[in-house]
C-alpha cells in the first residue's frame, strides 16, 4: 500500500512537470523586461493559449494594451513554437501612455495617477512604438506580430475587419472608457468558445464595471471566472476571464491538462480508449485515433451495462489494436461503480498514470 501511495505522489510530480516545463521559464525570462504583468499571470496567459491551439478554437489573439510588448510577445511565441500560419497577435496601443483615468475608475485608478513618483507608475505607462518593434526584431516574433499605434477608439473600428475572428481578446487597458470600448468594438468577433481576458478585473472598479455594464446591457450571463494559479479568494486573483461558451474555463483548463499528460505518457497516433468520452469537451483527436467505449460498429454505444459488458467490450477493443486506456476525471465514478472492471483493469494491465486528474494504463497485447 505504501509503494502505491509513494507511486501516485511520484507521478503527480512528474505530470506536474510535464505540464508546465517545457521552454516556458525560459520564454518568460526573455520577456521579463517588455512586461509589467507577474510572472503567474503570464503563467496563466500561456496555459490559456496552449489550450486554444491545442483544441483548434479558432482566431486571432488581440492585446488592447500591449505597453512594451511582453504579453503580446508571449502569445506570439507560442503560435511561433505551434508553428502557426493561420493567425497572429494583433497588438494595440497608443504609445503615448494611458488617458487619464476619471471618478468612475476608483480611487485606486486615481491614486495612481496621482503618485507619479512610485515605482509602479512607469511614466503613465508611456513607451514608444519603435521600440516594441525592435524588441519584436529581436526575439524573432515579426512575422506573428501586427502592430497597430493609436487610441483604441480609433484603431479598433479601423481595423476591426482585418483582425476577423478573435480566439483571445486580451483586454489590459485599465480604465473604463477604454476597457468599455474594446468589448463594445471586438466582443462580437470572439468566437463560440473563444475568450476574453480582463487583466485589470480585480485591481481597478472601472475595469470591472465597464465588463459588467457591456455584459448587463447585452444581457449576457457568461460568467466571471477569476484566474491564476488555483488560490482561492479575491487577493490571489489578478485576471478575470469571460468565456463565450456553455463551459467555464475551468473545466476547458482541465481537458487542457490531461491532454498535454496524455501527450507524455502515450505515444502519438496510438489506439487509445477514453472512457465516457461523451463527457468531455475537447478530446485530444488530432493526436491519437480514439475508441469508442462502448463501441458497437464503430460507434459510440453508451456506458457499460455492467462489469461484464466493459470487460468484454475491452478485450474485443484490444483485438482491434487498443493499446491504451484512459479513465479522465470526468468518469472516475466508473471506478467505484464498475468495481470489477477496475479490479480487472489493475489486475491485467500495466497503470503508467494515475494523477488527480488521470489513470491511464497500457493493455497488453
Ligand atoms: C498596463 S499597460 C499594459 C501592460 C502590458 N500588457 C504588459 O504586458 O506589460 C496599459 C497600456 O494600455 C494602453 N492604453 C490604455 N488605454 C488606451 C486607449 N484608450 N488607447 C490606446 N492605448 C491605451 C496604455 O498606453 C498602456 O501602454
Amino acid at each position: 500500500m505504501k509503494s502505491r501511495l509513494r507511486r501516485r505522489s511520484q507521478n503527480r510530480e512528474q505530470s506536474k512537470i510535464w505540464v508546465e516545463s517545457r521552454d516556458l521559464p525560459r520564454l518568460l525570462r526573455k520577456v521579463q523586461s517588455y512586461t509589467m504583468v507577474p510572472v503567474e499571470s503570464m503563467t496563466a496567459l500561456a496555459r490559456l493559449v496552449r489550450a486554444v491551439i491545442t483544441f483548434n478554437i479558432p482566431g486571432s489573439f488581440v492585446e488592447c494594451g500591449a505597453w512594451k510588448g511582453g504579453a503580446s510577445f508571449v502569445m506570439a511565441d507560442l503560435l511561433r513554437q505551434a508553428g502557426a500560419r493561420d493567425r497572429k497577435v494583433w497588438a494595440f496601443d497608443s504609445f503615448e501612455g494611458l488617458p487619464p483615468p476619471q471618478a468612475v475608475d476608483g480611487a485606486e485608478a486615481l491614486a495612481y495617477a496621482r503618485n507619479t513618483d512610485s515605482p509602479e507608475y512607469y511614466d503613465n505607462c508611456k513607451t514608444s512604438l519603435d521600440q516594441m518593434r525592435r524588441a519584436a526584431k529581436k526575439l524573432g516574433l515579426k512575422p506573428y506580430l501586427e502592430i497597430v499605434k493609436g487610441w483604441f477608439e480609433e484603431t479598433l473600428p479601423a481595423r476591426r475587419e482585418r483582425i476577423g475572428r478573435i480566439a483571445i481578446l486580451r483586454i489590459d487597458g485599465n480604465w473604463h472608457a477604454s476597457v468599455r470600448c474594446c468589448l463594445d468594438t471586438l466582443f462580437d468577433q470572439v468566437v463560440p468558445g473563444g475568450f476574453v481576458l480582463l487583466h485589470t478585473y480585480y485591481t481597478y472598479e472601472g475595469c470591472a464595471l465597464a465588463a459588467h455594464e457591456f455584459l448587463g446591457k447585452r444581457q449576457l450571463g457568461y460568467p466571471l471566472e477569476g484566474i491564476i494559479g488555483l488560490n482561492e479568494g479575491i487577493a490571489n486573483f489578478q485576471s478575470a476571464l469571460i468565456r463565450k461558451g456553455t463551459t467555464t474555463w475551468k473545466s476547458v483548463e482541465q481537458e487542457y491538462l490531461a491532454a498535454e499528460t496524455m501527450a507524455a505518457v502515450i505515444p502519438a497516433g496510438e489506439s487509445v480508449i477514453l472512457a465516457d468520452q461523451e463527457q468531455w469537451e475537447n478530446k485530444p483527436h488530432g493526436r491519437f485515433r480514439l475508441l469508442p467505449f462502448l463501441e458497437e460498429n464503430g460507434e459510440y454505444n453508451g456506458p457499460p451495462e455492467d462489469d461484464a459488458a466493459a470487460v468484454e467490450n475491452l478485450e474485443k477493443l484490444k483485438r482491434a489494436g487498443a493499446r491504451y486506456l484512459v479513465v479522465g476525471w470526468p468518469a472516475f465514478w466508473w471506478l467505484d461503480y464498475y468495481t470489477k472492471f477496475h479490479r480487472h483493469l489493475r489486475t491485467h494491465c500495466k497503470c503508467l498514470l494515475e494523477d488527480e486528474r488521470l489513470l491511464i494504463f497500457a493493455l497488453p497485447r
